[in-house]
C-alpha cells in the first residue's frame, strides 16, 4: 500500500535499538544503512513501508513521542515510568527484561521495615518517590544520581538505592542485595496519541505483526 507520510520511530540507542531492529527484520522490515556502526547518520528509512527511524538517548524517547516528533517509540519501562509522558504504551516487546528494586546493605533492612526517614539515591527519582510516598507511605530523602548508583551506600551518601537489577552481579560484587522489588521491567512500544488516531491502521497492523511473531 502507498503511504503519503513516513511513520517515524524513535529507538533507545544501544541494546534496545539493536533488539528492536532484529525484531522488525523478523517481520520483514529491514534497514541496512542502520547496521553500519561506523556511520554517524542519525535518521534512516525503509522506503517499502515508509518507516523512518532515529536513535535517541533512551530517556529522551518518550519526549520525542509525546511531542509527535516520533509516532512510535521503543524504550525501557523504567524510562517510561520515570518520564511519565502523555503517550500510549501499546506493547510489551519482551526483551530487555530486568527489575526495578530497592537495594542496599543488609543493615538497611531494619530501616526499611521501621519506615525510618532514610536517604535514597537513584537515577530514577520519580519512580523512587512514587514507591516510597504513594505505595509505602514512607517519608524519605531522594538524592538524584546519574550513574554508578551502587556507590551511594558504599560511600555513605545514602542508606539504599533504587535501581535496575538485571543479573545482580553489580550488587553482589559490591556487597549489596535486593531488599524490595518495585516492579518488573522490559522494552515497551509507545505511541503518540494523535498518531494513534491518524495512523490507526498502520500502527495496528504493525502491532499485530509483532504479536503474531511473539506467539509463534
Ligand atoms: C545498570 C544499573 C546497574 C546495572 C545492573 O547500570 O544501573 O548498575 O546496570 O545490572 P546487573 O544486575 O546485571 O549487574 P548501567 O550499566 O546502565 O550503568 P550506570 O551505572 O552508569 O547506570
Amino acid at each position: 500500500m502507498d503511504h503519503d507520510r513516513y511513520l517515524t520511530f524513535a529507538l533507545a540507542k544501544g541494546r534496545l535499538a539493536d533488539q528492536t531492529l532484529k525484531l522488525l527484520e523478523q517481520i520483514g522490515v529491514t534497514c541496512e544503512e542502520m547496521k553500519d556502526k561506523t556511520s554517524r547518520k542519525l535518521i534512516f528509512v525503509n522506503e517499502e513501508r515508509k518507516f523512518r527511524f532515529f536513535l535517541a538517548k533512551g530517556s529522551d524517547v518518550p519526549t520525542y513521542v509525546e511531542y509527535g516528533a516520533a509516532d512510535i517509540g521503543v524504550a525501557g519501562k523504567d524510562t517510561i515510568l520515570e518520564e511519565n509522558k502523555n503517550v500510549y504504551e501499546v506493547l510489551d516487546l519482551g526483551f530487555g527484561k530486568c527489575r526495578m528494586c530497592v537495594c542496599g546493605p543488609s543493615r538497611a533492612e531494619e530501616l526499611l521495615k521501621h519506615h525510618e526517614r532514610i536517604r535514597v539515591a537513584s537515577k530514577y527519582p520519580n519512580i523512587a518517590r512514587d514507591y516510597f510516598y504513594n505505595k509505602k507511605y514512607q517519608t524519605v530523602d531522594i538524592i538524584k544520581l546519574n550513574g554508578s548508583v551502587e556507590l551511594g551506600p558504599l560511600v555513605e551518601l545514602s542508606d539504599v538505592i533504587v535501581d535496575i537489577v538485571e543479573t545482580g552481579s553489580t550488587l553482589r560484587e559490591n556487597g549489596l542485595s535486593v531488599l524490595e522489588e518495585i516492579c518488573p521491567l522490559s522494552a515497551r512500544m509507545i505511541v503518540n496519541p494523535v498518531s494513534m488516531r491518524m495512523e490507526t491502521a498502520r500502527i495496528k497492523q504493525l502491532i499485530t505483526e509483532i504479536r503474531k511473531l511473539k506467539e509463534s
